[in-house]
């Protein structure tokens, strides 16, 4: 069984103000639904700069925070990024690593993508790898040719055994803050395939290797796509900024692990 994992990207949005606002209200609720949120991984992702008040607010409670990218080097004259162990030290767990708007926006190729996960388990933060194809690639028919290009270049670069400790995130970019959503059996034929690449590997690590899916998760659609059986939890945005409705997906995952 592959503990479920909810967490939060909120990409640029937030202040101080919010992070104890949003951190408090979701530690209340977690609190209220007892000993059973604990069957599930809860993690919020803010800009970096708010990891210290998040890390604050969400103190004995089951959330953890992660970073939404960390630079490949560990420190050095890289002006304006972010370094690993600078994460850590303000109380992260996880970092997202190859976010598609990282690789379309800031230019981000399937090697830095490996190289930053690298440097992400070498300061023992779980790396959530986030791939997909593009609306276009969807029309081209070339889904599964992107999503395993992308899975294998970790594979090669990183070695397999890296997905032994970091997490998948499969994104369709047409599904990101669009409010178009995979459909739960389009979304699991491509988890499907993910991991069978990664049993084609190793199936042990392919076994355990929790995906995720991400691209306009909400309240309303979570149930349905946690409940197929290679999808191991979301990947949230905009529903991610809005406490009742992280919640309710949370609480969707919790259902599930119960
Ligand atoms: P969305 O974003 O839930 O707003 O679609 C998901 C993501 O970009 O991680």
């Amino acid at each position: 069984m592959r503990t479920p994992v909810i967490a939060g990207n909120w990409k640029m949005n937030g202040s101080s103000e919010m992070a104890r606002d949003l951190c408090g209200q979701l530690t209340d609720k977690l609190i209220q639904a007892g000993e059973t949120a604990r069957n599930i991984d809860i993690v919020v992702c803010p800009p970096a700069i708010l990891l210290h008040p998040v890390s604050d607010a969400i103190a004995g409670s089951p959330i953890q925070s992660g970073s939404q990218d960390i630079d490949q080097n560990t420190s050095g004259a890289y002006t304006g990024q972010t370094a690993a162990s600078m994460v850590v030290d303000a109380g992260a767990k996880y970092t997202l690593v190859g976010h598609s708007e990282r690789r379309t926006i800031f230019g981000e190729t399937d090697e830095m993508v490996a190289a930053k996960t690298t440097t992400a388990l070498e300061h023992n933060l779980t790396p959530i790898i986030c791939i997909g194809e593009t609306q276009q690639e969807r029309e081209a028919d070339q889904t599964e040719d992107v999503v395993k290009r992308q899975v294998l270049a970790i594979v090669e670069n990183c070695g397999i055994s890296a997905l032994h400790h970091a997490i998948l995130a499969y994104e369709p970019v047409w599904a990101i803050g669009t409010g178009l959503t995979a459909s739960p059996e389009q979304a699991q034929q491509v988890h499907q395939f993910i991991r069978q690449q990664l049993a084609a590997n190793d199936s042990a690590i392919a076994e355990g290797c929790r995906i995720l899916y991400g691209g306009s998760m909400k309240p309303e659609n979570a149930s349905d796509l946690l409940a197929q059986d290679d999808i191991d939890g979301g990947l949230i945005g905009g529903a991610s900024l809005n406490s009742t409705d992280f919640f309710a997906i949370c609480a969707a995952a919790i259902q599930q692990a119960a």
